[in-house]
């Protein structure tokens, strides 16, 4: 079966697309025909050895996929043959066929397509667990979603629209910031060309917003801190800026503010059952046409380095998948 293979760590240009063995379900796994696998900013940071969770080359990329099932490894019980899940691991999805652990698969609604169902593990569960467990946005407040096109910062803005929240959305070019309108932004401003803290200070009559969702780090995240209002909450999301920030502690004190640390693969292990109710109740968000996670790559296999382009240069709104079988 073909596979994106990391043979040493660098970028996208020294990946592969190779023939390799077709995996066997191991106890407790099945193995998935992939037919939609979503790529995220942390596959950029595991190829290069720079993210969490280190992988050893030789391996082959990618977090999470939709797929059938076409084997089931001893004792698993739960799923069979041809049932359509979506599912997340540390690596191995980038290929047509992914041997995964079965308790990290969920079952995919008929409704739901592959392409949406590869969505909704990494950013949208990244984006409820966030909202919903994290921040415990209540309607009506106001939350800043930086990085609001990418990838968990849309994911961030449907969600917190569909909670009932303002969402004020913060992006890079104006082209991002009619996307973000479009799915569910109330108020948006651009970073480049506007005064984050000034508009912000505008947009909520001198008061702040309630809620950060910081995908971002470097400069902007103390500017987002002292946007804050009484009792406001920022979420540590990620730093696709690159650098991780420092935080005076008299900020949190001045506000009664929180600091709040986001890690959602670490969330599916300590709290499983939790992270299966967050990820059903988005589901039927999507079947409700609540969610509609915006798809703005799609590629064959081979054209992965594509897809790690649109990443690397700033210019997804919404997802990029990969789908190894098109058409499927
Ligand atoms: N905590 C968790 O559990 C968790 C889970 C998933 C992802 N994450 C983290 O969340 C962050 C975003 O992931 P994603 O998959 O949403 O990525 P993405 O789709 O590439 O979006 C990242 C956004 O960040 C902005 N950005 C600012 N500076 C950037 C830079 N130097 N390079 C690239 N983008 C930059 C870009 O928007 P503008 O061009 O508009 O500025 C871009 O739209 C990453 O740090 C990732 O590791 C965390």
């Amino acid at each position: 079966m073909r596979s994106v293979r990391c043979n040493e760590l660098g970028g996208p240009d020294q990946l592969t697309v190779e023939d390799v063995e077709a995996p066997v379900a191991a106890a407790g796994q099945v193995v998935l025909e992939v037919r939609a696998a979503s790529v995220n900013f942390p596959d950029l940071l595991t190829i290069r050895g720079l993210y969490q969770i280190k992988a050893e080359p030789p391996f082959t990329p990618g977090f999470e996929a939709a797929g059938v099932v076409t084997q089931v490894g001893e004792g698993v019980t739960r799923l069979k043959s041809g049932d359509r899940v979506a599912a997340f691991g540390t690596v191995g999805a980038f290929a047509e066929q992914w041997a995964v652990d079965a308790g990290a698969c969920v079952r995919l609604p008929d409704d739901v397509s592959f392409a949406t169902g590869s969505t909704m593990l990494v950013a949208y569960g990244t984006s409820y667990h966030a909202l919903k467990q994290r921040a415990e946005l209540r309607q009506g407040e106001t939350i800043l979603v930086l990085g609001a096109a990418g990838g968990v910062g849309s994911a961030a803005v449907e969600i917190g629209a569909a909670m009932g929240a303002r969402v004020i959305a913060a992006a890079g070019s104006d082209e991002k910031l009619d996307f973000c309108r479009s799915i569910g932004a109330t108020d948006t401003i651009n970073y480049k060309t506007g005064d984050l803290r000034g508009e912000l200070k505008e947009l909520t009559d001198g008061r702040g917003v309630d809620v950060v969702y910081d995908p971002i780090g470097g400069d902007m995240s103390e500017l987002a801190f002292r946007s804050l209002a009484w009792e406001g909450r920022h979420l540590v999301i990620g730093f696709a800026a690159g650098d991780i920030p420092s935080l005076p502690l008299n900020l949190p004190l001045l506000k009664g503010a929180s600091l709040v640390g986001v890690f959602w693969g670490a969330f599916t292990q300590h709290q499983p059952a939790e992270n299966r109710r967050n990820v059903a109740e988005l589901f039927d968000m999507v079947s409700a046409g609540t969610l509609a996670p915006r798809i703005s790559g799609r590629f064959a296999l081979d054209d992965f380095r594509d897809a790690y382009r649109m990443i690397e240069e700033r210019t997804v709104m919404g997802k990029v998948v990969l789908e190894p079988a098109p058409g499927s």
